[in-house]
């Protein structure tokens, strides 16, 4: 991390060119009351709170868990995008530079199946509230973000035994470029242009 408190590109045998910084603009849509936009401090403990719900040991499908720290840094260094509704955080999406997840071995492991474009991003993770899920909310955060960060490629990856996310994310658009086996677990590596 930087001395401005930002996340830098840097280290690790993973450099890359630096990115353009990411041009945010007002991104609200309403279905359903619910609210999409670039997430805040004041989202990150219902995101925190999501994820919690969503890790392996409560049964969830989320490979990797972030810090209260690493939302606050990861909030103001790329886009991310949140889902509300009355108030409470019902889903959202991380975009992120891949210094920032840098220290995560799955990341590494995902490098080396794919890199991608200088400008790459890493897209996810991605999560939705138990109780509003199969109504598109994934598919609506996806073009949130991608109006966000408009021709940059970015970079998913996603269990192959979550047969239900592989779904969403193949109708989004996205597609294979890769795979990658990490602790035993195979791994399909998506792809797609903002
Ligand atoms: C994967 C995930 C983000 C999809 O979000 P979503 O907004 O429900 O996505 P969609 O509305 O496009 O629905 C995706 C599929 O889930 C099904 N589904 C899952 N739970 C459902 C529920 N409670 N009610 C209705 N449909 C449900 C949908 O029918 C749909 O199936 P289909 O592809 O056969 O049509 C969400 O299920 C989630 O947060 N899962 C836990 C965390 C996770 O796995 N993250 C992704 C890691 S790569």
């Amino acid at each position: 991390m930087g001395s401005d408190g930002r996340l830098h590109e840097k280290g690790d045998g993973m450099a890359r060119s630096a990115p353009t910084r990411w041009n945010p603009t007002t991104v609200v849509m309403d279905a359903a009351d619910e609210e999409i936009g670039l997430a805040t401090r004041d989202d990150i403990a219902g995101m925190l709170d999501l994820q919690e719900q969503n890790l392996p040991d409560r049964g969830g499908d989320l490979s990797v868990a972030l810090s209260l720290e690493w939302f606050e840094t990861a909030i103001v260094d790329m886009p991310v995008i949140v889902a509300r509704k009355n108030g409470r955080v019902i889903g959202y999406l991380v975009s992120s530079t891949f210094a920032a997840l840098a220290h995560l071995d799955i990341i590494k492991a995902m490098m080396r199946a794919y890199r991608g474009s200088g400008e790459a991003y890493v897209y996810g993770p991605v999560c939705v509230a138990r109780n509003e899920r199969g109504r598109g909310l994934a598919g609506r955060l996806f073009t949130a973000l991608r109006r966000e960060l408009p021709q940059r490629e970015g970079i998913a990856f996603i269990r192959r035994d979550n047969a239900l996310s592989l779904r969403a994310h193949a109708r989004m658009g996205m597609c294979e470029v890769g795979e990658f086996t990490h602790k035993g677990v195979p791994h399909a590596v998506l792809a797609y242009t903002g």
